[in-house]
């Protein structure tokens, strides 16, 4: 395809006409629909040749590229490496990568609508506001809640944390309270928010891999007789290592005794909550002040949005201060927020759309059952992990997380996470508990099934 030839053109040359976008989005579906199908019948990991970095290094040229050899020098590259969207990527936090969101994706920025502020497009922004306001009500926060999509589940645990400083704040005194097994994302966000490491408590953890709220009291007893401020308590709804959900109850009664802000990272474990499992799991969550929760995960969407839900309306903006002359001319919308009043971005992707289109598309109903199906896979692998004698499952998976070492120790763990990622058809990662490593089978994509949990227990037991 020639693109547009700025010397025959008035115009800048950057802007195709209708041919030409018909060609240029004809080419990208190709490549798309290349990818989607690489995902069902190729390796899970093809090789990354070092001449193909280099290539991929070059600097853009002067003059324009043909399109044929672009989009092959770009389907190459997004051929090599693993393939995060295929059945047997069952590491770290999978994420599905469905189509329908990347379709969003594509309209949201193709559609160019400025949803910083509610005057530009107010529709889209009641859009937007029709997906916070769902999330809110799936984890009964009250009526008046308010919330933000942001890039991700950091983005937004570090904006709670910003909110939560807006509220009994002593730079001295104050503490924090987390699990040894919080996502890092936690820890950044305070140190990104000034919080001194003096004031971070780690609790350590029960059997379960919860936050041992005995512990947690004791902590917060000692710090109280010392003059100290309980300020924040952090509950996990899903740890990433291994699906633990803290006694978000407990949790909340100790936030509520100490007039302590209560934010539950519900980034990974979250979206459970539209199953009846996932919400038995997680009660207690509707007392928190904040949730972070990602549809990029849960929702199984392309990568690049995470919300944050505040119980408290205007907590948000309370902790966003900031005005510009040139704004003066943004109206008010009865209704709808500025975004940008809510967060740090101003500009911002239309991330409503994101999460709205595969909503409306699919159903609600589809991704509850995906995410019923992502705990029975897990379940039904624990069950028969369990019983062979060479494995040691960590526990029964409080949610679509299953962990498991081999007995004969971290050499032969290793071993076996290396036959499973070797088969070609599975992507197992690994973590460090109570000092031993164990392998993990995260179960949330909705292409990964039987025939998955199959291939790892045919390995596993092959190996040991
Ligand atoms: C529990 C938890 N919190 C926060 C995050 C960070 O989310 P993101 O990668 O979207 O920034 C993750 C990521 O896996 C997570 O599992």
């Amino acid at each position: 395809m020639a693109l547009p030839d700025p010397s025959n053109d008035t115009s800048s040359g950057l802007d195709p006409d209708a041919d030409q976008r018909r060609v240029l989005a004809q080419a990208a579906l190709a490549l798309l629909e290349r990818a989607h199908r690489r995902r069902d019948h190729e390796p899970i990991v093809a090789p990354t040749p070092p001449a193909l970095i280099e290539t991929m290094l070059r600097p853009p040229g002067e003059t324009p590229a043909a399109l044929p050899e672009l989009f092959e020098r770009l389907q190459t590259a997004a051929s090599s490496g693993w393939n995060n969207a295929h059945a047997g990527d069952l590491a770290f936090i999978p994420s599905g990568g469905l189509y329908s969101g990347a379709i969003a994706a594509l309209l949201a920025s193709g559609l160019h609508a400025f949803t910083g502020s509610a005057d530009e497009v107010p529709a889209l922004v009641a859009l937007e506001e029709s997906v916070l306001r769902w999330l809110a009500r799936l984890f009964g926060l009250p009526e008046g809640a308010e919330g933000l999509l942001l890039s991700g589940g950091s983005a937004a645990n570090q904006t709670a944390i910003v909110c939560a400083r807006e509220r009994r704040y002593d730079p001295l005194r104050s503490r924090v309270y987390l699990s040894q097994h919080a996502h890092h994302s936690l820890r950044k966000a305070l140190h990104l928010s000034g919080i001194a490491p003096g004031c971070i408590r780690s609790v350590p953890t029960d059997a379960d891999w919860r936050v041992d709220t005995q512990a947690l009291k004791t902590q917060i007893e000692a710090d109280v007789a010392d003059g100290a401020l309980p300020w924040l308590i952090v509950g996990v709804a899903g740890s990433t290592d291994c699906g633990a959900v803290d006694n978000l109850e407990a949790l909340a009664a100790l936030a509520a005794q100490h007039q302590a802000w209560f934010h539950v990272d519900a980034a990974y474990g979250g979206l459970f909550m539209l199953t009846e499992r996932g919400r038995r799991r997680l009660h207690g969550i509707e007392r928190a002040d904040s949730i972070t929760v990602d549809p990029h995960k849960g929702l199984m969407l392309p990568y690049g949005v995470g919300a944050l839900l505040v119980r408290e309306r205007g907590a948000l903006a309370g902790a966003h201060r900031g005005s510009a002359p040139y704004l003066r001319d943004v109206p008010q919308v009865p209704g709808l927020p500025h975004y940008f009043e809510r967060g740090p971005e101003l500009t911002r992707p239309f991330r409503g759309l994101l999460v709205w289109l595969p909503l409306q598309l699919h159903g609600v109903a589809a991704f509850r059952a995906a995410l019923d199906r992502a705990l029975d896979l897990a379940a039904d692998a624990a069950e028969r992990l369990r019983v062979l004698p060479g494995i040691e499952l960590l526990q029964t998976p409080p949610l679509s997380i299953t962990v498991f070492r081999a007995r004969a120790g971290d050499a032969a763990t290793e071993a076996l996470r290396a036959a499973l990622n070797a088969s070609g058809r599975l992507h197992v990662s690994s973590t460090v508990l109570g000092g031993a490593t164990w392998l993990r089978l995260a179960f949330l994509n909705p292409r990964s099934g039987p025939a998955e949990v199959d291939a790892v227990l045919r390995i596993v037991a092959n190996a040991t």
